[in-house]
Formats: C-alpha cells, sequence, structure tokens
C-alpha cells in the first residue's frame, strides 16, 4: 500500500452536509448552492439545516433563535480564564481555545453522550463561541465586557458584544454572509480533526477545541490577516517608491516564492479553479465598503489579486493556484471594521455551525478513525543498557 501524502483525495467519510467540487467550483451546502444559500439565509437557519437535513418553519427558527440567546452566557471561570489569557495579551485564537475548553463547565450532565444532550451541546457551543471571541477582544483592548442581548439575533448579537452599539443591517447581512459561506466545506482540516476526536467516543467540547487548534494554522483558517496585511504592505511600498500597486505586487510575488514562501489568500488543497466563496464574498464587500479609503483598498486588493494569479501562473504553472475564500473574506471583515486578528476567531464562530454538525454525523456513523502509517524506522534493534551505551546523547 503507498502512502498517500496530507492524505489528499483520500475519501474518509459520507456527508450530505456539504460537497465541495474543485474542478468546478461548486460548493453545495446541505443541498443549496452556496450562491443560493449564504446572501439570502440567516446563520440560524442555515444551522438548523445542517442540524435537521431541512429549512426550519418560522415557529421552529423562532425557538432556536430564542433557545440560542438563552445559551449566550458564559460561565463565570470562562471569563476569569479569558482575563488571565488578556492579561499576557494571548492571541484570540489561543484565547478561544482556552475558553471553549472551559465550556464543560457550563454542560449540564457531561457525561450524557444521547442524541438530544449531543444537539442541545451543540447549541451551547454554537450560541457561547461568538460571546467568547467579543468577551476577549475586548478585554484585550481594555474595554469593558458588553453582555449579550437578548432581543439581537445570532449575528447581529456578534457585532453589537464586540462594538457596544447595535449593527446596521448591511453590517449584518455582510457578517451573515460570511459566516454562512464558511460554515461548512467538505473534508477540511479542522472538521477532520474534530471527526477523529469524536470518533474515539470523546466528548463535542474536545473535539471543537481541537478544531480550533487546527483552524488557527496559517495554511487552514490563518490566512485572511496576512492576506490583508499584504495588500496594506503593497500599497505602503507604492507610496515609498512612487511605482504602482501592480509592479510592487509583481515583484513581491517573486521575492516570496523565489524565498519557498507562499502567497497568503491564494491556493487550495480541493480548489483547483476560483474559489465560489470568492465571489459570494466579494459580492459582500462592495456592499459593505461606503468610505472613499475603503473603496480604494477595493480596488487596490482586486488589482493586486489579478497580478498575484498573473506571478503564480508564470513561477509555479500547472498547479491551479487561484483566489481563495481567506482574500475575500479579509475584505469583507475590514468592510465590518474588524481588525486583522479577529479574522480566524471570527471564521471559527462561522464553521462551529459545521463542526457541530459533522460531529453529530461522526457520532451517528460510529466508526473509529484510525488510519495507517508507513513504518521506515529500523527493525531488530538489540536492547544494550544504559552504561554499556556510547555514542550520541539521543542514544
Ligand atoms: N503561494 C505560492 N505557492 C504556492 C501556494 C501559494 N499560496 N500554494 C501552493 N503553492 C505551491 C507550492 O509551493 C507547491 O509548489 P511545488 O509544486 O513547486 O512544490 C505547489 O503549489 C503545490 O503546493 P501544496 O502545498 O502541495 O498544495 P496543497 O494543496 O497542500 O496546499 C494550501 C494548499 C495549503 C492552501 C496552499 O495553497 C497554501 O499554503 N496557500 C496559502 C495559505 C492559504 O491561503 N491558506 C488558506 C486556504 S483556504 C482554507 O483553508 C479555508
Amino acid at each position: 500500500m503507498s502512502v498517500v501524502s496530507g492524505l489528499d483525495g483520500v475519501l474518509v467519510a459520507e456527508t450530505r452536509l456539504s460537497r465541495v467540487d474543485g474542478l468546478a467550483g461548486e460548493l453545495t451546502i446541505g443541498g443549496f448552492p452556496l450562491e443560493e444559500l449564504a446572501p439570502n439565509a440567516a446563520f440560524e437557519e442555515v444551522v438548523f439545516l445542517l442540524w435537521h437535513d431541512r429549512l426550519p418553519t418560522s415557529a421552529e427558527l423562532i425557538e432556536l433563535r430564542s433557545e440560542l440567546v438563552g445559551l449566550r452566557t458564559l460561565p463565570d471561570p470562562t471569563l476569569d480564564i479569558l482575563r488571565a489569557a488578556a492579561s499576557k495579551s494571548l492571541p484570540p485564537m489561543d484565547a478561544l481555545r482556552m475558553g471553549a475548553g472551559t465550556l464543560t463547565l457550563a454542560d449540564p450532565d457531561p457525561s450524557d453522550s444521547s442524541t438530544a444532550a449531543n444537539l442541545a451541546r451543540a447549541k451551547a457551543i454554537v450560541a457561547r463561541l461568538p460571546t467568547i471571541v467579543a468577551a476577549y477582544w475586548r478585554m484585550l483592548n481594555g474595554q469593558e465586557v458588553v453582555k449579550p442581548s437578548a432581543k439581537l439575533h445570532h449575528a447581529a448579537n456578534y457585532l453589537y458584544m464586540l462594538k457596544g452599539t447595535e449593527p446596521q443591517m448591511d453590517e449584518v447581512r455582510g457578517l451573515e454572509t460570511y459566516i454562512n459561506s464558511v460554515i461548512d466545506h467538505g473534508m477540511n482540516n479542522s472538521t477532520f480533526t474534530a471527526r477523529v476526536i469524536i470518533s474515539t467516543g470523546s466528548d463535542m467540547i474536545s473535539a471543537v477545541v481541537g478544531a480550533i487548534g487546527s483552524l488557527k494554522g496559517p495554511l487552514h483558517g490563518g490566512a485572511p490577516g496576512p492576506a490583508l496585511d499584504m495588500v496594506f504592505e503593497l500599497r505602503e511600498r507604492a507610496q515609498a517608491s512612487g511605482k504602482s500597486i501592480e509592479e510592487e505586487a509583481d515583484a513581491y510575488v517573486r521575492e516570496v516564492v523565489e524565498a519557498g514562501g507562499r502567497i497568503m489568500g491564494f491556493g487550495h488543497r480541493v480548489y483547483k479553479v476560483r474559489d465560489p466563496r470568492a465571489d459570494v464574498l466579494g459580492a459582500a464587500a462592495d456592499k459593505l465598503f461606503k468610505t472613499a479609503g475603503d473603496i480604494e483598498l477595493n480596488r487596490d486588493a482586486r488589482a493586486v489579486e489579478q497580478v498575484v494569479l498573473r506571478v503564480l501562473e508564470e513561477l509555479k504553472p500547472g498547479r491551479g493556484l487561484k483566489t481563495n475564500v481567506e482574500y475575500y473574506t479579509a475584505l469583507v471583515l475590514h468592510g465590518l471594521g474588524f481588525e486583522t486578528p479577529l479574522f480566524t476567531p471570527t471564521f471559527a464562530v462561522g464553521r462551529v455551525g459545521g463542526w457541530t454538525a459533522q460531529i453529530l454525523e461522526q457520532i451517528a456513523e460510529a466508526k473509529l478513525i484510525r488510519p495507517g502509517v508507513a513504518y521506515t524506522g529500523e527493525l531488530d534493534r538489540k536492547w544494550v543498557p544504559l552504561e554499556k551505551r556510547s555514542g550520541s546523547r539521543d542514544g
């Protein structure tokens, strides 16, 4: 048997949650084309769709929203942990991982692994992740924590807890389009991590904590901050040199790729054409960008994108390196006034809907995930007592 490095192309489970067609550039979520679902649905509707395989009726949506409202508050020890993290200025993804791990304290019966208990747990995790991120962000910035608002729906409440003021409708729509777009995406690394953990019979909170750890990595969810920083850096370089941003981008991509680096926001394990989420988010960004500065940034980002695509094709021909979701995530979240350290935690606020649904699917599958590995070490070594060993310190 040969090793499939990175499990590229290996099917490890069946799912009805999302389908990624990397060659056609199509994403289906719960049976809906992304373009149909993301800009229209409320986040709670998409979560319900993933959990129950159908859209909610209006009574069911009201009920789910009210349940989520009732679950948003954090246990005091969670806030204590977040304060400790803020005192050390830890990155928000570390604080989110630490905070999420404390949610067992709010679980009425952590030993109950019935389907009903797991669905209730999924609701509690989805409801509380935004509270953790927003509370931590405000602590980190020396601001009073804003308590959740019982009258606001999920996305609006997240914006409210972050900013302390009620958001505009178009901001809520922009955020909701984003979190709907990233809610689930086949067997991505964080989802796989969650499924691996839950497949041992472990608990949902452990699985979500593992998924948060996976999402933090720059090859997965950690790219949008650096992607936007690149555009800012190129603007500065252009200002300093008097050259156009396109010329600076051309030189930058060559510099990075020739040094063995990667351009953040480009390339994808599955998509070899443009990531369909980029277009949905590009349209959402256009709606959000109103100030002259933002409009200019939007224009610069699109100009940089074209240069990156051209130079990547020249330097790495045939690899199909196209714009991925992270590039446009950066634009949408910037349009919402978010600073870059908030980008990946906000991705988690969306993706947790998918993680919980995938965990529920894996529980139903009831199969331990345990792949094989090709051994490349030595065989038949003979034991040497400590006093007779010589050579390197490693023995
Ligand atoms: N910039 C420059 N070169 C790249 C990039 C990039 N962004 N991505 C891949 N390549 C090159 C690699 O260097 C490699 O070149 P080689 O054939 O000369 O060795 C080739 O393309 C294939 O790269 P792999 O790492 O084998 O491709 P893989 O499918 O494993 O990578 C990944 C996918 C990790 C997303 C990669 O494209 C990357 O690092 N992109 C930048 C980070 C990023 O934007 N991550 C967010 C992804 S979206 C998400 O997870 C939500």
